[in-house]
């Protein structure tokens, strides 16, 4: 095997821009469970943004609004509503990670640019990605403070955690036609490989389809699925999802949770929305994968659905977007063994997720 020219140690953050920073946090602090953690703006003397850092586990959200109509933030908020602007990944060596992108043809969004406080030094560059989003390299093994530079700590109780561990995988929308490229550009760029790859007969309903592949690091740390659309009767979600974003984006995250019974009856009681799943799913559930000692009532009851392969199985649950734009939305996920990304449930998934699409008028 080749040599790792990008390794990645892991996720380090997900940065969103927003259109109200605060009421954000609030969100996920009291609904999502997330900690705030860390703060800029104003009053730690930043004057053209705000930004709050969640906790959970291992999974950290940035929240940033802009103060004022000029500051890109604002632009990429006028446009795209609220969504993920960078995806952040952890490596040994920023200066080095943007070098060998750029060799392999990233275009450079920011430079290795190292920051200082008395905490120590924190590297950060950045490279273009689909749409208006990009790639985050983060270097903070010379760095002991709380988050970054400019940051100050925030010594809140937030809510109780919901469980959510870790990320366990970031998926993107991309236009029709242009999944293949991107996951060329994840090989030559990243150094990932392909994981595995769906076609629009392993995901489609008689209404719409999509074809996806997964892109995986070299240590499998981080996996990125890539959707495109294919072509159904009526528009499939990954159309209406391209359009109210106006562009390429961050479709889902999923996050890592040990015990996805408590983390989805928590975020029921906190009014979290699910996709609702029809309960024929669940007859058909029980042909498909059999007996793997989970309690099919509870499962039903909760709207989570269970995908079976060689290794193992998942469980998994979606939540409706959250924001008014049906853009991004979250995905709970607990792996017994499947390294899977519940290929088997798409096509119920497709199922109810047009049955709101429908409610929108929007198929
Ligand atoms: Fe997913």
């Amino acid at each position: 095997m080749s040599e790792d020219f990008l390794p990645v140690k892991g996720y380090d953050h997900i940065e969103f821009y927003v259109g109200n920073a605060k009421q954000a946090a609030h969100f996920y602090d009291k609904t999502f469970g997330f900690t705030p953690v860390a703060k800029m703006g104003l009053e730690t003397g930043n004057r053209q943004k705000a930004s709050y850092v969640m906790q959970q586990g291992k999974v950290r959200f940035v929240l940033s609004s802009a103060y004022g109509p000029d500051h890109e933030i604002a632009r990429h908020c006028a446009l795209h509503g609220d969504g993920v602007k960078a995806i952040a990944l952890e490596v040994n060596d920023v200066e080095k990670s943007i070098r060998e992108a750029k060799s392999r043809g990233a275009t450079v969004f920011l430079p290795a640019s190292p920051q200082e406080d008395e905490h120590g030094t924190f590297v950060t560059g950045e490279i273009r990605y689909a749409g208006d989003t990009i790639f985050r390299f983060v270097e903070r093994k010379n760095y002991r403070g709380s988050f970054a530079p400019g940051y100050q700590p925030i010594n809140a109780h937030g809510s109780e955690s919901v469980g959510f561990a870790a990320i366990d995988h970031v998926v993107t929308n991309v236009y029709l036609g242009e999944m293949n490229y991107w996951a060329k550009w994840y090989e030559e760029v990243l150094g990932f490989t392909n994981l595995a790859h769906f076609t629009d007969k392993d995901i489609s309903t008689e209404y719409s389809a999509l074809m996806s592949k997964v892109m995986e690091s070299g240590k499998g740390k981080c996996k990125f699925p890539i959707n495109e659309p294919a072509e159904g009767k009526k528009k499939s979600q990954i159309e209406e999802y391209l359009d109210y974003y106006y562009g390429q984006g961050v479709q889902h995250i999923a996050l890592n949770t040990a015990n996805i019974y408590d983390t989805v009856v928590e975020l029921r009681n906190r009014d979290i929305d699910f996709l609702r799943i029809p309960d024929t799913y669940y007859d058909y559930m029980k042909d498909r994968v059999g007996d793997v000692g989970e309690d099919w009532g509870k499962l039903q009851e909760l709207g989570i659905l269970l995908d079976k392969d060689d290794d193992g199985y998942l469980l998994q649950i979606f939540t409706a977007p959250v924001q008014d734009r049906p853009t991004l939305f979250y995905e709970v996920i607990q792996r017994h063994g499947s390294k899977g990304f519940g290929i088997g449930n798409f096509k119920a998934l497709f199922v109810s997720i047009e049955e709101e699409q429908a409610l929108r008028g929007n198929l």
